[in-house]
Order: structure tokens, then sequence, then C-alpha cells
């Protein structure tokens, strides 16, 4: 790459913020290094406090929750001494400007407006570093049950973004790569607990469900995930959850089972990290977790349970880009329901259809499940194009064409759901008069900005050979998918290699072989059949 290039990749991933001149000015650079600078200094303020006499029960708290001077030393863990004004003098006797100090959430103004205090008070400080090591918010637990909130957390910032942030990354980066998994936890002792111990691969959630961008930010340093979160009702839920949103970039993602109102922290306090390691090896995917808690809480469900359960499955199943990790959870979904997995395979491929078609009527600003257009894999590049010329050919082509067309494609040939979305309502015209309306197709409130984009190409692309377009077209979509299923069955035989899925899959292959043999055979018998003088 260029130079430039390579060094905004660098700053980047070392989370360092480059100065761009049309972006950053000077001045602001200074700005976001004095941010940086305040919080660095109220760290050492609340580091030294927690080491003076007079403090040293607060020293104790650690001590009784078994961490070590390296550990707390490592996390820059601290105190906040009770007062509203010994770290506004602090941050005054070191010419800090107040200003900042009041953006970073750490003083506020009083009533009067004019004068400022203290915000975290009397509580043990969590300092959160970014990939660079820099301090960008803090967290502060409470240390009275009245205290309230449980944990108080700087407010978001120009250098503290919360869904950006994940807790004790900076200091497990080294260990993460070196192992190639990474365990997420939930709280910052679970985190403080395992480093204490000697597992240093991980990193705490903090309580919340996760954004795409955490879990994007896990995946540069490994794609390997073990949720080890708490073994109670919140934390099976989260647990689920998150390996759903963990899921979708692509990660591998397992479920750590954690014992009834255990956590890491009491689990590694009560047996040691070998017990902790046994865990780890009992790790599961989040569907037979899933299961797992189904069949514990439902010991003998009843047909209809059992079937409002597989619907719920498999409704976020729908939702997968992996077909490969689908083929799995369905294979696992109909082994452990006692199900027939070629009833789930159907009922999941009609689930994606009406997905497809439910898509288009949605509108662009409900797309949280999706991700935008720009982002999907390079490698659908080639299906996508032969979806849009045959797009194209419903619109602009000759009769002759249309109708090839329309009698040789379905909405399930489509991978991209805005192609299918087209798709739906060009059909829909051509069945209905005979011919599209492109420009009512234009005012049709159910596209979306990006289908109108597509629309607006699509209308002025000219293809020349309008017939041999639409059989070449079609013939590589069939022929894709074909080489897809091919894949899945393939996966399928790694992944299950008892004798009634090996003489089942096998099956299956030469079933798709013959399919694929009579799909080249059509493919050269209409490209005689419409053949033209030209050719
Ligand atoms: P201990 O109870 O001392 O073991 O702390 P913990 O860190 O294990 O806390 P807990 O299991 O209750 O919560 C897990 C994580 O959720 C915490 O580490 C925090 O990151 C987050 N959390 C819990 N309570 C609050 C809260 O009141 N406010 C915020 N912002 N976060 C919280
Ligand atoms: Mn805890």
């Amino acid at each position: 790459m260029t130079f430039v290039d390579a060094v905004t990749k660098a700053a980047e991933f070392s989370g360092i913020a480059l100065p761009k001149p049309e972006a950053k000015s000077p001045e602001q650079v200074s700005h976001t290094q004095a941010l940086y600078d305040i919080n660095d200094k109220t760290c050492t303020f609340f580091e030294k406090q927690l080491q003076l006499p007079e403090n040293k029960s607060r020293l104790d708290y650690f001590k009784g929750r078994k961490l070590s001077e390296k550990t707390i030393k490592k996390f820059r863990l601290s105190y906040a001494p009770d007062s509203f004004d010994l770290l506004l003098k602090h941050l005054e006797k070191n010419q800090a400007n107040l200003k900042l100090a009041e953006e970073l959430g750490l003083i506020q103004k009083k009533k009067d407006g004019k004068n400022f205090y203290v915000k975290f008070r009397h509580r043990m400080m969590f300092p959160f570093f970014n990939v660079a090591g820099k301090i960008i918010g803090f967290g502060g637990r409470e240390l009275k049950e009245e205290q309230q909130p449980k944990y108080l957390n700087s407010p978001e910032s120009e250098i503290y973004k919360k869904g950006l942030t994940l807790y004790g990354l900076y200091q497990a980066i080294q260990s993460i790569r070196e192992q190639d998994f990474l365990i997420l936890v939930e709280g910052y002792f679970d985190l403080l607990r395992l480093v204490e111990a000697g597992q240093k691969n991980v990193v705490a959630s903090s309580g919340t469900a996760l954004t795409d961008q955490q879990a994007r930010l896990m995946a540069r340093y490994s794609k390997n995930i073990y949720i080890a979160y708490d073994g109670d009702g919140a934390g099976i839920k989260a647990a689920i959850r998150n390996a759903q949103i963990i899921e979708n970039q692509d990660l591998s993602v397992y479920i750590v089972p954690m014992p009834d109102g255990e956590d890491p922290d009491s689990y590694v306090l009560k047996h040691g990290l070998s017990a902790f390691n046994e865990l780890l090896k009992k790790r599961t995917l989040p569907i037979e977790f899933q299961l797992d808690q189904y069949i514990k809480q439902n010991p003998n469900p009843s047909l209809e349970e059992k079937d409002h359960f597989i619907a719920d499955v498999l409704n976020e199943l729908v939702l997968f880009k992996s077909a490969s990790k689908t083929g799995l959870y369905i294979h696992h979904l109909a082994d452990r329901m006692q199900v027939s997995e070629a009833m789930l395979v159907s009922e999941i491929n009609r689930l994606k259809q009406r997905r497809a078609r439910f898509n288009k009527a949605r509108k662009n600003n409900d797309t949280h499940e999706e991700k935008p257009q720009q982002e999907r894999p390079a490698i659908k590049r080639g299906a996508y194009k032969a979806e849009e010329g045959l797009l194209a050919l419903l619109l602009n082509a000759a009769d002759e064409t249309q109708k090839y067309v329309a009698n040789h494609v379905s909405i399930n040939l489509f991978e991209n759901e805005d192609y299918a979305g087209l798709y739906d309502h060009i059909i829909h015209d051509i069945e209905e008069n005979g011919k599209v309306d492109v420009q009512k197709l234009f005012e049709n409130p159910d596209l979306n900005e990006n289908q109108h984009l597509i629309l607006t190409k699509l209308t002025i692309d000219q293809i020349s050979n309008e017939m041999k377009h639409a059989i070449g077209c079609i013939f590589q979509l069939k022929k894709w998918q074909l080489e897809k299923e091919e894949r899945d069955i393939q996966n399928h035989i790694k992944v299950d290699n008892s004798e009634e899925a090996q003489m089942h899959f096998t099956f299956e292959l030469a079933k798709l072989n013959k399919e694929k043999r009579q799909l080249n055979k059509d493919y050269q018998h209409d490209l005689k059949l419409y053949r033209s003088d030209d050719d």
C-alpha cells in the first residue's frame, strides 16, 4: 500500500488520532492530547490516594478481593477520595484546563453556574484504556450499598465512545494474539480475577449489549471468542444475545457454561484456574447452549412447545449470513429436538424467501440486522452482477427475452435482498400488466435508497445480445447456487462422520452432480436455440 495508506492503517490499528489536514486542525489534535493528559493526571492522583495511609482500608478492599499489587498497577486501579474538591484542587495546581476536565465528566458545574465539584467521590476506580494505552475514561465502583449507581462511568466524550471500547483489551492484546482466542466476561472483577490467576486473554463487555463495532474490534486480534458470562438468568440471556452479534461479524463464538449463581470471579476464587480451564473445554456452540438451556427449563416439551422453540431458533438462524454455519446449526437443532433435518432445511429456505419478500417492504431506516451494501464480501460481486443483469433485462429487453427470464428465474435465485425486492416488484408488474411501468416503480414508496440507485443504473444499462446475456446470467446464478449447496454438504460431511450421515450426504452430492449436469445441458441447449444471426 502507499505510504499514506500504511500510516492511516497503523494509526487506526493503534488507536492514535492521526492529524488529517481537512478533518483535524492542529488545535483539535492538541485538544485531544490535552484530554488524554487530564485523564492521566487524574488517574495518577487516584493512584496516589490509594496508597495514602489514611486510605489503607481502600487498598485493603482490593487486597480483600485477592488482587495483587502487580494487577493493581497494571490496570491502574485506584481510589477517588470522598471529597467534592480534592481532585479539583489538584487539577488547578497542575494548571489543567478545567473546561476540558468538565468535558471529560470529571467535574461538573455547581448550581451557581460558576464553580465546579468533583463527580467521582468515594469510589474504587477502574480506568478505561484505548488500544494505544491512553486513558479515555473511568468506571467507579460504589463502596457503600446506598451509593447509586453501583458503577458510575465517565460520560461519552471526544475520546471515550462506549460502543467502541472493551475493558481490559489494551492489557490483553498480546496474550490474545499468542493464544488466538479471547475470553469475553461481563464484569471488571471477572476479568481481573482471571488475569490474576494467569489467564490474560480476557476482555470485559461491562454488562451491556455488545455493539457491532465492539465485535469487529475483537476480530482484529482473534476470530475465536469464548463468552464466559454469569451463570444466572441475565447472564445466560446476555450470552445468547451477544453471541449472535459476534457471530454476525463472521467470528466463531462459543459459550462457556457457568454453574448456576457463579461468575468467573467467584468460580476461579473457589475452584482455581485449572477448574476454569475445564469449563472452557466444555464450551459449546451458542445453539447448543440455547438448546441445553431450553431442555433444562422444559424437560418434557409438548409438540406445540417444541414447535414454538424451533420456530424461534429458525427465525434467528435465517439472519445468519454464513450458509455453512446455518447448516451446522440446523443439524444440531434437528439432532437435539429429534426432528427431521430435511424438514428444517426446507423450513429455513421458506423463511429466507419470505424474508426477501418482506425486505422490499421494509423502509431503509429499519435495517439494524442488515449490513450496509458496501460491506458485503467481494466474493459476492460476480453473483450480484448477474442478478443486476437479469433485472436490467426485465426492465429494458425485448418481449422474448423478458419472457425467457420470467420463466426461468424465481426470487430465491437472488442473494442480494435489494435485488430480490426489485425483482419481486418488477415480476409482479409483468404478471399483472404484461410490462413494467418504470416511472411507477420509481415512485414506489417501498423501495429503499439503494434500490433507487440500482434502478437508475439499470434503466440506463445498454445490453447487447440480450438473449445470450439472459441465458448466461441465469446459468451463472444457478451454477453458483448449486456450488454453494455443494460446499454446505461438504461441510456437513466434515462435521458429522456417522455412517448414516455420510451415506445421506453422499447421496445428496450425487443428486447435486446430476443437477449440475442437467443445468449445463439446458444452458447449451438454450444457447443454441436462441442463437442470433450475428453469433
Ligand atoms: P462485583 O459485584 O463487585 O463483583 O462487581 P462486578 O464487576 O462483578 O459487577 P456485576 O457482576 O454486578 O456487573 C458486571 C458489570 O456490569 C460491571 O463490571 C460493570 O461493568 C457493569 N455494571 C454493573 N452495574 C452497573 C451500573 O450500575 N452502571 C453501569 N454503568 N455499569 C454497571
Ligand atoms: Mn461480580
